[in-house]
């Protein structure tokens, strides 16, 4: 199997790495402007603990909007913990793909701001502020979930933080804009700063295909035997991953890949195949829905040749 699985993913790499010339490296953070256009790294890590990789796997960078996932966990566990939560959660953000851009505006007027799903810009900030309204520290609480989860220690990116709050103008107007209609409950920037942090969490690949696992384990990590989230929640976490997790190419990821997944502007797409694998691919170049090109691509190949689709 080990065989196997090591000359697969060396035929996927084959297949998407030149791909990535087709893609643009995101401009608008410094920090992943200057990334190399031609790193490219896949982790397939399966539920016993088998690591199968190739490329840069062990190469950080700020794993950005990939951490939606995981504020989403970390507010799924507390609502567990206190009564009210899960209602306050689902009352202030649906969970309908948007079909717009990860930093979009335009609904949140028409659906007086309440976003659309909690894998866009609009509805991270949201979870952010329940998170501040129930925990101390979201997001060191971000950080310290992701650590348990990768077996190491995962560490700020102060650079990529302070670039990416440099940046904020969007996604303060979003804050601002949910603040009008009253779904904000802490200031716009206290939220802003949250989220922030949690963007600028430095992963490799390796450690990402490890800390999305334990979805496809009915919410058990299989490192440590420890239940992060119910079954029922995980399903509902991969559920929100492949409606919402690539943004306005969702459609186009589940009729390719066919298992949920969730990109970030850095390059990297994590994916979870129920009781089989938790997966990360990264190469810095993007489609024009902010989703890595080359990325798409290995899902595609690797779904095809070892039939992973769950849908
Ligand atoms: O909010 C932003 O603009 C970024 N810090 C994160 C966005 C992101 O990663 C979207 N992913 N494709």
């Amino acid at each position: 199997m080990k065989h196997d699985l090591d000359d697969v993913l060396a035929e996927v790499a084959d297949v998407a790495r030149p791909r990535a010339a087709e893609g643009r490296v995101t401009s608008y953070i410094e920090a992943h402007a200057n990334a190399d256009p031609n790193s490219f790294g896949l982790a397939v890590i399966d539920m016993d603990g088998g690591e199968y990789v190739t490329g840069e796997v062990d190469e950080p960078f700020a794993i950005q909007s990939i951490s939606k996932v995981f504020s989403l966990v970390l507010a799924m566990q507390t609502a567990d913990e206190a009564e009210g939560v899960d209602k306050e959660l689902w009352s202030r953000v649906g969970v309908e793909p948007s079909g717009d851009p990860f930093n979009s505006l335009v609904q949140l007027e028409h659906e007086e701001g309440r976003p659309r799903n909690p894998m866009i810009n609009a509805g991270a900030l949201i979870v952010d502020d329940v998170l501040l309204n129930h925990r101390e520290e979201p997001p060191q609480a971000v950080i310290g979930l992701l650590s348990e989860l990768a077996g190491d220690q995962v560490h700020l990116d102060e650079i990529v933080r302070d670039q990416t709050a440099e940046e904020a103008a969007r996604n303060r107007a979003i804050a601002n804009l949910m603040a009008s209609f009253g779904n904000l409950s802490h200031d716009v920037e206290q939220v802003l700063d949250a989220y922030v942090h949690q963007c600028a969490a430095a992963m490799t690949p390796r450690q990402l295909a490890r800390a999305v696992r334990f979805l496809g384990n009915d919410g058990v990590d299989p490192a440590s035997g420890r239940q992060v989230l119910r079954a029922e929640q995980a399903r509902r976490v991969a559920a929100l991953m492949i409606t919402c997790g690539t943004y306005d190419s969702a459609g186009q990821f589940a009729f390719d890949v066919g298992f949920p997944c969730k990109s970030g502007v850095s390059g990297a797409i994590v994916g979870v195949v129920r009781h089989r694998f938790g997966v990360c691919v990264w190469s810095p170049p993007l489609e024009e829905s902010g989703n890595s090109l080359a990325g798409h691509v290995a899902l595609h190949e690797l779904a095809e040749r070892l039939d992973l689709w769950s849908i």
